[in-house]
């Protein structure tokens, strides 16, 4: 199964350098608010085009007071043998993207290795919102299952029941 096996973070929101060693079992994340997990899940859903799962602008991923860019690496393990694919800023503010150490043509260029899907609580119109987008959703999923492995990464925040009111 495509899956990653290696992860690196540098200068990524609060990881001055994370590197992560993979197989191909489920990750959970755990940890206390604010540790970054849901920045590690960020990280890994840039590696997809877009601005990722937080619709972030890249200066706010910057590590806050780093002078080196953001970047975020992994290791794809594929049917035909790993890929190297990596991501990180330029001093435009953009980013790039580089497969197996060359600059990509296209930020786009990074789908041909991997597909990341995510479901976050940002997404909950998802259920109560038109059936239309919930079928272009599962219909993106479905895509996904029946050509190449998915990741969705499932953001719960612990949260305080509010209180009963006397009766
Ligand atoms: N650009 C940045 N530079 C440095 N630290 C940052 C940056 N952006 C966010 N952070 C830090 O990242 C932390 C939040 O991380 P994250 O949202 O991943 O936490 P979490 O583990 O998902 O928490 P929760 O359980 O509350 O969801 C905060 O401490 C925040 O200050
Ligand atoms: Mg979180």
């Amino acid at each position: 199964m495509r899956h990653l096996s290696r992860l690196r973070l540098t200068a990524f929101r609060n990881y001055t350098a994370a590197a992560l060693d993979l197989d191909d079992r489920h990750v959970v994340l755990t940890g206390p608010n604010g540790a970054g997990k849901t920045n590690l899940l960020e990280a890994v859903s840039l590696l997809s085009p877009g601005r990722g799962l937080r619709r972030a602008s890249f200066d706010t991923v910057q590590a806050q007071g780093s002078d080196i860019g953001w970047a975020v690496a992994a290791t794809v393990e594929t049917d035909d043998g790993p890929a190297d694919i990596g991501t990180g800023a330029t001093p435009d503010g953009g980013r790039r993207v580089r497969i197996n150490g060359a600059n990509a043509r296209s930020i786009e260029a990074m789908s041909d290795y991997l597909r990341v899907l995510w479901l976050t609580p940002a997404m909950d119109g998802l259920f109560s919102g038109p059936a239309s987008d919930r079928r272009r959703f599962l219909d993106r999923l479905g895509h996904h299952a029946h050509s190449q492995p998915f990741l969705v990464g499932l953001g719960l925040r612990q949260g305080h029941a509010p209180a009963q009111s006397a009766a």
